[in-house]
């Protein structure tokens, strides 16, 4: 374990267990809300798309989809909000454009963790310009005493108190995304800033 490391707050089988639930719940969701367009879920590739969050959704992303057994397809995009050494919300920005073919199919956002909602804010009011046949929120950790948002999630993994958290792709200044638990540093891991 990396010296900095204070302790384990979710471990990578309690993640692994969680993720594939959410995956279940959001094919069967999915497929019901394309079956009641009139779509065969497992015919129509273009009707379900989801869009990861980068850098912090990569890694529960990538967990998630594999759990999702139907077809759907992938649009990235990148916003940053913790710019370097900070733990405290600079506000949303985006990074990337925004993927301009989400008119009419089903929009499944997906982000690391829930914090101020100024990043969901951000995303899905600017999905919700093209004209969705509907927008999710899916994100894996919810702090929900940080909210200055009025964000709806419709999925979510774990509800946890206000601290800061690493790993599972979550970084603290770019680093510790690798880790394969959700820890919690050290006070001396974080440098002012
Ligand atoms: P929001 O825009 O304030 O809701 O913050 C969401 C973004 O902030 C997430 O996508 C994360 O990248 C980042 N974030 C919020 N809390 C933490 C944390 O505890 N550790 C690492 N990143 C965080
Ligand atoms: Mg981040």
């Amino acid at each position: 374990m990396l010296p900095e490391i204070d302790r384990i707050l979710i471990d990578r089988e309690r993640i692994s267990q969680r993720v594939h639930e959410m995956g279940e719940q959001l094919a069967k969701d999915l497929s019901e809300a394309v079956r009641t367009d009139g779509h065969d879920p497992l015919a129509h590739p273009d009707r379900v798309v989801m869009v990861p969050i980068l850098t912090g959704a990569m890694v529960f992303a990538a967990d998630l989809i594999r759990a999702m057994p139907m077809k759907l397809s992938l649009r990235l995009v990148t916003v940053s909000s913790y710019p370097g050494q900070s733990t405290e919300s600079k506000g949303a920005a985006m990074r990337s454009a925004l993927p301009a073919d989400l008119a009419d199919r089903h929009v499944v956002l997906i982000d690391d963790i829930l914090d101020t909602g100024s990043t969901l804010k951000l995303v899905s009011d600017l999905v919700a310009e093209q004209s969705p046949a509907s927008i999710r929120c899916c994100v894996l950790l919810d702090k929900p005493d940080r909210r200055q948002h009025d964000i709806r999630c419709d999925y979510n993994g774990f509800s946890i108190p206000d601290e800061f958290v690493v790993g599972y792709g979550l970084d603290y200044d770019g680093f510790y995304r690798n880790l394969p638990d959700i820890v919690a540093l050290r006070p001396d891991a974080f440098r002012a800033g």
